[in-house]
């Protein structure tokens, strides 16, 4: 029995407003992005493709989650839809699919037309199979299509030039720079993943398995609404830190060791990525301590450094310089810190960059191709740009004993005139720390911690609340 469709539009509406996802700003921001996409490319014709949900075996799939650069420009969750901009005549359309009794009875309904005008404000909106025909009317005077792959398959046009790549920079320039109603929804998740993250510090104990310290972060989030994750929870016990992407999450947590974890949930789309290292009994040893202090110091100095202007790789070399002299103070490395950076024995310690970009995805777009500068240090950096109001970035660095790289034979003759080999495998058990905040870099003054996850020593121990 079907309901009126008046009265399922507004239970959506209802729903879209009692939620604190979409309490304001949030369902109103997507207009402002197409038209700053059309205004990019005033030329041509702009199609996108939504996804496509992907089979897991036989009639069952993988979770659908919708496409970053479909969820920049519509917030539409549902699978199987195209959008289509004209900006010469300022018009634009959602097309939807057609779905049968078949897909009501197995998966529920999706808003048609008449529903997802109202629920996403778009102007027009269309069943996909009507995509042809509202192409055809569209085609005059453009001689350019801006699409996804999928998109200029499914336009099957030869009239039209498609230019994919011009696309793809024209949005990765946009998305870097998040709007107001974009910081909205990361401040969300940032919100969320942080009440999260304090609630692991809360619950966290000694013989816990890294998986049941995993459900309390999972468990949180989606209790708060949040239902996707950014990217798999990396949730590591003592050694197991020392793995950068870890994903076991199946060992026990035993007395005085560190529990690293990773883990950030998605708002809309938008991503938190969350990192925090605390003692499994909630006390930090002097050892820890010592280790701790060294990438405390780093983090918070490159965050009071990252404002308009700053190139990401020379923060990255700043929080090297800041890390080495660390190492030194405590007799680990040794010899002048611009060696130790320029000679990469630091980076035996610190394997990995101290900041990416963050949005729609957790390692986010790189702000197109005119952004991109060359690499003035030595280090194999992915995201090297000038800092923009705007940006959205995370800032974690790093102390790592991994034992692949202290017992590397080559490394050690490499490094031994830098490294105390000896005394840095006496930290082996500690595994790794790592702080991650994620900021949004302000026009003037230090950014906007979108963090809010105690990382002062005293501070965790009074979270951990043993
Ligand atoms: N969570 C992955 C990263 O920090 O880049
Ligand atoms: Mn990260
Ligand atoms: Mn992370």
């Amino acid at each position: 029995m079907g309901r009126p469709l008046e009265s399922k539009v507004l239970d959506a509406r209802r729903y879209l407003a009692q939620g604190f996802l979409y309490n304001g700003a949030e369902m109103t921001h997507y207009p402002a992005i197409r038209k700053s996409l059309a205004r990019r490319l005033p030329d041509g014709l702009i199609l996108l493709s939504g996804g496509n949900p992907v089979p897991r075996n036989h009639d069952v799939d993988f979770v659908f989650r919708q496409k970053s650069d479909f969820l920049y420009l519509t917030g539409v969750e549902e699978p199987g839809c195209f959008l289509l901009i004209d900006p010469k005549r300022g018009r634009e359309a959602l097309f939807l699919p057609r779905i049968d009794n078949h897909h009501r009875v197995w998966l529920g309904d999706v808003p048609g037309p008449r529903e997802a005008r109202k629920l996403y404000g778009v102007a027009e909106a269309h069943y996909c199979d009507e995509l042809p025909r509202v192409l055809k009317d569209n085609l005059g005077g453009y001689r350019k299509l801006y699409a996804d792959g999928d998109a200029a398959k499914r336009a099957a046009t030869k009239k039209l030039k498609v230019a994919a790549a011009e696309l793809r920079d024209a949005l990765d320039e946009l998305r870097i720079c998040k709007t107001p109603g974009e910081l909205d929804l990361m401040r969300r998740a940032g919100e969320i993943s942080s009440k999260a993250h304090k609630e692991v510090m809360r619950r966290t104990r000694p013989g816990m398995y890294e998986y049941q310290i995993q459900a309390i972060f999972e468990a949180e989030c989606l209790k708060a609404g949040l239902k996707h994750l950014g990217y798999p929870s990396i949730v590591a016990a003592g050694r197991n830190g020392a793995v950068l992407h870890y994903h076991a999450n199946n060992a026990q947590l035993k007395n005085g060791e560190f529990l690293l974890i990773d883990a950030g949930a998605e708002c809309k789309g938008y991503s938190a990525d969350i990192t925090r290292t605390f003692p499994a009994n909630g006390k930090f040893t002097q050892r820890q301590r010592d280790i701790y202090g060294v990438v405390l110091h780093a983090q918070k100095s490159c965050i009071e450094r990252a404002r308009p202007g700053i190139i990401s790789a020379d923060l990255h070399l700043h929080s090297m310089t800041v890390i080495a002299e660390g190492l030194k103070n405590l007799g680990i490395l040794k010899g002048e810190t611009s060696g130790l950076v320029e000679g990469g024995a630091v980076r035996l310690f610190y394997p990995h960059g101290l900041t990416h970009t963050l949005g729609l995805d957790v390692h986010d777009t790189l702000g197109g191709r005119k952004r991109r500068l060359p690499n003035p240090t030595k280090v194999p950096v992915r995201f090297v740009a000038r800092l923009e109001p705007g940006f959205v970035v995370t800032m974690e660095p790093g102390v790592y004993f991994i034992e692949a790289l202290l017992k590397d034979p080559e490394l050690r003759r490499k490094h031994r005139g830098s490294v105390d080999f000896e005394k840095a495998e006496k930290f082996l058990d500690l595994g790794g720390v790592r702080i991650e905040d994620d900021v949004a870099v302000q026009r003037k003054g230090p950014p906007l911690n979108l963090t809010s996850v105690p990382k002062e020593i005293a501070e965790i121990e009074a979270a951990c609340e043993r």
